[in-house]
């Protein structure tokens, strides 16, 4: 086994810069193992270091362990390998780092704002906004980044909106993010280069923006309280829903949670799509060919395809099986979506990307389970229209040159994406 896992190094920043390709192929030997293989932790400075974790990267071991909330907790205060400080996870915690009780309760409060009413007046939003983008795009050079032109102006957009945030705060709201998942990339972050200096300045930078993006949402917050507005700040502040509300703590943590959770994602899954659209050029034109039929199934073929997500963390809370493998209490294991997205075991010929693909279980947006990506169905609607809105409009779109992406472990990021029209 040894040799068979020789490279691969799930902590090592240089494992994740390599060709997507190489990537793959070392998940699918990791599949190949009769059982999750355990890694160990890099010791970060001021950041608890614990024994390591196991790789979960088979389909069925990632779905029943985001099943089994209750085995598999969400809550030690961090969503990748290592633990955060417990004053920090108190100020920073969001729901996406609690179990239920405390996590359904405000799951609850703030699932009012993807209702498929709520949903329906963001339509409208969405259409314009794409609209506005590609008017932007025929009124150009005809070349440009698609990432900045394109991608990620959609979905900050309508996260502002749909808070009530000006859009004269956009800009930085999309820096803070940028700074808040991109902490080990050198454009973004502070680079590969793990010193005790770099990390802890990577550390303040991330904690610098989080900070502001809670200070910001707490100021319109009590804004709101004393002039409410048709928002969701208003209404998560105001106890419109059910008289339940969120303190100014929650408000801001899950303000930041939406931010991280919403754009990245998104806007990664539009520029991987459009990458992907002009490498298999017959998948493009059967698209375009008659979008009505096709976007649906091509909406879920991108995100199993590119797995925006990598992986998200989970701790044992008492000793258990999984589908035949022994855990003890305490252990920490990953969920790789990306390998469980590629497993042969539930997907036919799973390094095609084949936009009829249909059943398509992927787990891009999480497993079955309470902390199901609730942003999925919004996902799902921006990437449709802005594909439509693009292969309508400006139907010789192409990605020119490979993909600048970004240094994670943890999203599948493009930082910059040429393109010519
Ligand atoms: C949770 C992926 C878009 C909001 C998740 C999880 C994944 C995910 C994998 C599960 C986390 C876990 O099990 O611990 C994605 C992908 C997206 C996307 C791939 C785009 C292609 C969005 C959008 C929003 C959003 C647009 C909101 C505007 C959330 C929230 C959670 C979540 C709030 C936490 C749910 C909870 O803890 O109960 N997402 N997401 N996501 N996502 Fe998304």
């Amino acid at each position: 086994a040894a040799a068979e896992l020789a490279g691969i190094e799930l902590t090592a920043p240089e494992f994740w810069g390599r060709p997507l390709r190489e990537r793959d192929e070392a998940f699918a030997r990791l599949r190949a193992q009769p059982a999750p293989v355990h890694f160990r932790e890099l010791k970060i400075p001021f950041i608890p270091h614990g024994d390591g974790f196991h790789a979960l990267v088979r389909h069925a071991d990632v779905v029943e362990a985001s099943r089994r909330a209750d085995v598999f907790s969400s809550e030690p205060a961090s969503n990748s390998i290592s633990d955060l400080p417990g004053y920090l996870a108190r100020f920073f915690g969001s729901m996406i780092n609690m179990d239920d009780p405390r996590h359904a309760k405000i799951r609850r409060i703030v699932s009012r704002a993807f209702t498929p009413r709520m949903l329906a007046r963001l339509d409208d939003d969405i259409d314009t906004a794409a609209r506005e983008i590609v008017d932007d795009v025929l009124a150009g050079r005809g070349t440009g980044d698609f990432v900045l032109d394109v991608a990620a102006r959609l979905p900050v957009r309508i996260i502002c909106d749909m808070m009530g945030i000006p859009a004269s705060e956009r800009d930085r709201v999309f820096r803070h993010t940028n700074t808040i998942l991109g902490i080990g990339d050198p454009e973004y972050g502070v680079g590969s280069a793990i010193s005790r200096t770099s990390v802890a300045l990577g550390l303040i930078q991330v904690l610098d923006a989080a900070t502001d993006l809670q200070l910001m949402v707490r100021r319109l917050g009590r804004q709101r309280r004393r002039r409410p507005s048709d928002d969701l700040i208003t209404a998560l502040t105001t106890g419109n829903i059910d008289g339940e509300q969120l303190t100014d703590q929650e408000l801001g943590s899950f303000f930041i949670l939406l931010v991280a959770a919403g754009n990245e994602t998104t806007r990664n899954a539009i520029s991987h799509a459009l990458k992907l659209l002009t490498l298999n050029e017959d998948q493009r034109a059967l698209l375009v060919s008659d979008l009505d039929r096709y976007l649906p199934t091509a909406v879920e073929e991108i995100v199993r395809y590119s797995t925006p997500v990598i992986q998200f963390r989970r701790t044992l809370t008492r000793d258990h099986v999984l589908n035949g493998h022994p855990f003890l209490e305490g252990q920490k294991v990953l969920l790789y979506y990306n390998s469980a997205n590629r497993d042969e075991a539930v997907f036919t010929d799973p390094d095609r990307f084949d936009i009829t693909r249909h059943p398509n279980p992927h787990v891009g947006f999480g497993g079955p389970g309470p902390h199901f990506c609730l942003g999925a169905n919004l996902a799902r609607r921006e990437i449709s229209v802005m594909l439509r809105e693009l292969y309508t409009r400006v139907p010789a779109l192409r990605s020119t040159g490979a993909p600048d992406r970004l240094l994670s472990g943890f999203i599948n990021g493009i930082k910059h994406l040429e393109y010519t029209v």
